[in-house]
């Protein structure tokens, strides 16, 4: 279904949620030469993204994928601000906080008083929908989701979530924007999930119920999978690079729009969350990383 709408000139990116995805999409957009201005709740987390940004950048000036200067150039065009006021003139902001939808609905309240008439509101959520998040808004014509994948900067895609009140204008600009930082771009209704994390989960939720089913050991379901369908991972190493408390997010949406048993969150999945094993971000997950 492509969009006719006008695209609007986007200069300045804001970027909320300084995670594995924010601080990813972070890197894409100054690459792609946008102007970002990332925020994060604490000044320890801002300085934690920028110096991981400075180490991404520089390994990719020593693997010769970028150019000393274009390192520099990337670098300069990014600010890191714990002040949500900050974001005022940027063209497009796209959120990607935990995917929870209430503290999503409350941050759109928010940038919708922040920002200015006209900039686009994005989420980056991988199930929630996006129409409860722009109804928060006085502009909910101007909210969409602009869904990168995990790791942002290597991954290709970027699913464009159309929710009902979404106009032409703003899923032409969202899609402009993607493809500026290089990214394939699919359009999507608002329904959770989308499309790959519609496909994706069911498999992600059973290769755990296979593991606590004691079926086989997590070294051989993920070598299964790599070698049985030619899966660069396997679903175990997935989950734990997704993160588990995101997953169990993502479960717990699925289920609740669709009762699809498929989707209803393994138990093992819900007691690793628990447990705080969140996967690679936290350090342990169905893998251990911390050597
Ligand atoms: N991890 C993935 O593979 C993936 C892929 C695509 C999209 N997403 C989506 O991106 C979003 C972020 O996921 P992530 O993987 O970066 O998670 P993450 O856990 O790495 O980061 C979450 C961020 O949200 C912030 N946060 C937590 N509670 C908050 C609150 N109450 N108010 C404001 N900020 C808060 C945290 O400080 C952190 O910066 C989610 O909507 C998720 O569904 C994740």
């Amino acid at each position: 279904m492509p969009e006719t709408g006008t695209v609007k000139a986007v200069k300045r990116v804001g970027v909320v949620g300084s995670g594995i995805m924010g601080s990813g999409v972070a890197e894409v957009a100054a690459k792609a030469g946008f102007e970002v201005v990332l925020r994060s709740r604490t000044q320890s987390s801002a300085d934690a993204m920028l110096a991981g940004l400075e180490r991404s950048l520089a390994k990719q000036v020593e693997r010769g994928k970028v150019t000393d200067d274009e390192r520099a150039a990337a670098l300069e065009r990014v600010t890191a601000v714990t002040d949500l006021g900050e974001l005022t003139d940027c063209d497009l902001v796209l959120e990607s906080i935990v995917e929870d939808l209430a503290t999503k609905k409350h941050l759109f309240t928010e940038l919708d008083r922040v920002c200015r008439d006209g900039a686009v509101l994005a989420t980056n959520t991988s199930t929630l929908p996006v129409v409860e998040m722009a109804m928060e808004t006085g502009r909910p014509d101007h909210v969409c989701g602009v869904h990168f994948f995990n790791p942002a900067p290597l991954m290709p895609l970027v699913e464009i979530v159309r929710a009902i009140t979404t106009s032409d204008e703003t899923v032409a600009t969202a899609r402009a924007f993607a493809e500026a930082c290089g990214k394939t771009v699919v359009d999507v209704k608002d329904q959770a999930g989308f499309v790959v994390n519609a496909l994706l989960f069911p498999y992600l939720n059973n290769a755990v119920k296979l593991l606590d089913a004691g079926v086989a050991s997590r070294d051989d379901i993920d070598a299964a999978m790599k070698g049985g369908c030619n899966f660069p991972m396997g679903p175990l190493e997935l989950i734990d690079l997704v993160g588990l408390d995101t997953s169990l997010a993502i479960l717990d949406a699925l289920y609740e729009e669709f009762r699809d048993p498929n989707y209803a969150p393994a138990p093992l999945l819900r007691r690793m969350v628990s447990a705080e094993r969140y996967g690679r971000k936290s350090g342990q997950g169905f893998y251990d990383y911390r050597k």
